[in-house]
């Protein structure tokens, strides 16, 4: 599923956009996202009737959470490609009346048809499962108005590591997973994708994951559940899924990775 899968990429079935649904909302509550999602909003500091753009919105959280925070004189748009996740984003809205109303759109990131409109534009873990993160960056910078900020959020599969399984079998398993990905060192790349858009004034942070429980690893990184077990090479499940569960049973098991935040602003003058 997630990453690794069509069913971030367009139009999921209904058992994979139920799965998705369920995969978003338990990431969200990760302590590991909560914190890149508070470093993310700190670098922001987003005021009161700030108009906010969120891309990829999934099932909205952040575009509520936005809400809440530019109140009724802000704005909030939240987009996603797929319908089936905007029409989930809505549905769970329950429309505070101190809150901005959020307005809900299906729409492409690298096509966005907005232009200078917004203060802030929030694109958390998109740019993995675009073809062309250049073209959305691109897209992203032109809807901010002069002034505003673009942040991006995205972890980085290719510099996942996990220690307590064989290291070649290890090796081969998360070469293969990453294969899938369409863009899986996308972390490492967004405060360039920024400064290529244009933007400039770019700030990354970094919130690094680290795991050493596996039900907690792999509620997050897919590789490791076994009800995922599709992303791994038929020959290697077997040995990689009891692997993985000896070492922690043994209490050897560790997982890191990174996950990055870049903030840059879009420039009075082009
Ligand atoms: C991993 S989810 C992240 C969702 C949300 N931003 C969050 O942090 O919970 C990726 C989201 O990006 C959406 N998406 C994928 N490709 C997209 C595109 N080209 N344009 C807009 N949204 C896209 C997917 O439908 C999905 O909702």
């Amino acid at each position: 599923m997630p990453a690794g899968d069509k069913v971030f990429q367009g139009s999921p079935t209904s058992a994979q956009q139920e799965a998705a649904e369920t995969y978003l909302a338990q990431v969200a509550q990760h302590p590991v996202i909560r914190a890149v999602r508070a470093t993310a909003v700190g670098m922001l500091s987003v005021a009161s009737g700030s108009r906010v753009l969120d891309v990829g919105c999934g099932l909205g959280e952040m575009s509520r959470a936005f809400a809440s925070m530019v109140g009724p004189a802000g704005s909030v748009t939240a987009v996603d490609l797929n319908p089936a996740m905007v029409a989930a984003a809505r549905d769970r809205d329950p429309a505070m009346p101190a809150d901005a109303a959020v307005k809900y759109e299906v729409a492409d990131v690298a096509s966005l048809g907005y232009r200078d409109e917004f203060d802030v534009v929030w694109c958390e873990r998109v740019l993995q499962h675009v073809p062309d993160p250049a073209a959305a960056a691109g897209s992203l910078a032109r809807a901010a108005a002069p002034g505003g900020r673009v942040c991006l959020l995205d972890v980085d599969w290719g510099a996942l590591v996990v220690d307590g399984v064989d290291e070649a079998l290890t090796a081969r398993v998360l070469e293969v997973f990453q294969l899938k990905v369409r863009q899986p060192a996308a972390g490492r790349t967004l405060r360039r994708r920024l400064v290529e858009a244009g933007l400039v004034d770019p700030v990354v942070r970094s919130v690094h994951a680290v795991s050493t429980g596996l039900a907690d690893a792999a509620s997050v990184i897919p590789v490791l559940d076994r009800r995922q077990a599709a992303l791994v090479a038929e020959d290697d499940r077997d040995a990689w899924f009891d692997g993985l569960a000896l070492a922690d049973i043994r209490g050897h098991f560790l997982m890191a990775m990174p996950v990055y935040v870049a903030v840059a602003t879009r420039p009075f003058q082009d």
